[in-house]
């Protein structure tokens, strides 16, 4: 039997990519899901491809910059189940633009959607994991969680907020056996791209070459899958330029005249 199975978890951003993936993933490791992102019709979508019993699935549409509806959200999953074992905070967009052109509001759009969502659910489901003394906050960060890429600063600088976040919730919260693991993905054939906000928050609608020639995202689903088991509190999964993060830890210098000269997609 897996670990995962009879649990409830609940996954932002499973509408699409990773979190789709997941989803799939943990519907055959045997647990309970709750699949949130804004677009119903997708989630319905990927409901169906689970599989699973409508008793084991609930589609909850959430968008993470409408942190009011969270308190509700989380009574909905609670009514429904009475627990929540898992949350994965996956939803997140990206960006493509230098600092000199972009307006200030795709910056608040980034913080909004990948770090302030991210901390108003988890303060709404911490209460309820603190109590059972059990629960699990699995958060999407990035390599550019780790580093700082060209054309990406706002990005960039969500995803590193999440560790600073995060680290200090992991340290709070080890005694009362709530556990959390950050994810840093390199590159995952995802449509993330095509969502990506230009200099001016308009939708970049490109596939890049980086993702298209990414790793797929159920073999991501499941190394993440296994790592959450494991209990690891961060992983990289991707291809090569995930050791990016170990050039960034060891030859600081080396990383960043390799950053500097690289084209940006
Ligand atoms: N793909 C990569 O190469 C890569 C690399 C590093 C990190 N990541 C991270 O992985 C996570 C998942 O991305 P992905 O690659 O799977 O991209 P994706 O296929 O575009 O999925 C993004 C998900 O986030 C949801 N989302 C976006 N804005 C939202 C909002 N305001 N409220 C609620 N949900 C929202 C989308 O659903 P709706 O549009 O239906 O709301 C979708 O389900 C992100 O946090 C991303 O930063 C991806």
């Amino acid at each position: 039997m897996s670990a995962f199975s009879g649990k409830v978890v609940w996954i932002t951003g499973a509408s699409s990519g990773i979190g789709e993936a997941v989803a799939l993933a943990m519907a055959q490791a045997g647990a309970r899901l709750v699949l949130s992102a804004r677009r119903d019709a997708e989630l319905r979508r990927v409901a169906t491809l689970t599989g699973l019993p409508s008793t084991a699935v609930l589609i909850l549409p959430l968008d993470m910059t409408d942190r009011a509806s969270f308190p509700e959200k989380a009574d909905v999953v609670y009514q429904r189940f009475g627990q929540i074992d898992y949350l994965f905070l996956n939803a997140g967009i990206t960006q493509r633009g230098p600092v000199a052109e972009t307006d200030f509001s795709v910056y608040e759009r980034l913080m909004d959607v990948n770090f302030f969502g991210v901390v108003a659910l988890t303060k709404i489901v911490l209460p309820l994991m603190l109590a059972r003394k059990s629960g699990h906050m699995v958060v999407t960060s990035s390599v550019a969680g780790k580093l700082g890429t060209k054309e990406r600063s706002g990005y960039c600088a969500s995803k590193h907020a999440l560790h600073g976040f995060f680290d200090a919730l992991r340290a709070e919260t080890y005694a009362s056996g709530v556990r959390v693991t950050l994810v840093c993905p390199g590159y995952i054939r995802t449509p993330i791209s095509l969502h990506a906000l230009n200099a001016h928050g308009e939708s970049h609608g490109k596939m890049d070459e980086n993702q298209e020639k990414g790793m797929l995202p159920e073999t991501f689903a499941h190394k993440l899958l296994r790592a959450v088991s494991q209990n690891r509190e961060e992983v990289y999964i991707g291809g090569l330029e995930t050791y990016g993060i170990y050039l960034k830890r060891f030859f600081p210098g080396l990383l960043s005249r390799i950053v500097r000269n690289r084209r940006s997609e």
